[in-house]
């Protein structure tokens, strides 16, 4: 009897698991490659600032935060590759985050092919990268277990807004 009960059980569990209830989000197949690859990049980007911080530096970690999870990263990348300067590309981005920055606006990411609840959880994302930009940046040397602890926290709240995003939508 107890045997049945657990096999119910896990029957009902795994049927659970398959069930996906996430909202789709079309996208051209294109855009849906472009996304995928940008959403890899992504983990990239998480395992890269997981070893700078695991080797103490936090000034990497802050960067790779900041440029390549920030708002308006892929324009950074962009002017970077043109060979633009620091002080044009953040002249340019401080235009583009008055703009789009927090209206219901499409803006010039892959936000623009996504509805706006997905926006708004992309803008929490680029924001929780700034803030753990700023937090690992003031990093002072040597760092503390009270930095090591802020640092942590503040990469845990930019996982947390992933982990929102993927819980709630998919993409076909
Ligand atoms: C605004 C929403 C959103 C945010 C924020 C977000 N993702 Fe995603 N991500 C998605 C969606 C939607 C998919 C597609 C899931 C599906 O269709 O099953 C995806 C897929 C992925 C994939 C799978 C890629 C593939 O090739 O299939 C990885 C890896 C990933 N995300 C990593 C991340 C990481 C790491 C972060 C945070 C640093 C992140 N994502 C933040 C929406 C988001």
């Amino acid at each position: 009897m107890k045997r049945l009960g657990i096999v119910v059980l896990s029957l009902i569990f795994s049927f659970q698991a398959s069930a996906d209830e996430r909202e789709v989000i079309t996208i051209p197949s294109e855009i849906k490659a472009l996304f995928l690859g940008e959403m890899r990049t992504h983990l990239d980007n998480l395992n890269e600032i997981t070893l700078a911080v695991a080797s103490g530096d936090f000034k990497s970690a802050a960067f790779v935060a900041k440029n390549k999870m920030g708002f308006g990263h892929s324009v950074r990348e962009i002017m970077t590759v043109q060979g633009k300067s620091e002080e044009e590309i953040e002249e340019k981005l401080a235009q583009l985050r008055k703009k789009h920055g927090t209206s219901d606006h499409p803006g010039r990411g892959m936000g623009r092919y996504m509805p706006e609840e997905v926006r708004e959880l992309g803008r929490a994302f680029h924001k929780a990268a700034e803030h753990f930009a700023n937090v690992a940046d003031t990093v002072k040397n040597p760092p503390t277990v009270a930095d090591y602890q802020r640092v942590f926290t503040a990469l845990s709240e930019t996982i947390d807004v992933c982990s929102a995003c993927h819980s709630s939508y998919r993409v076909e």
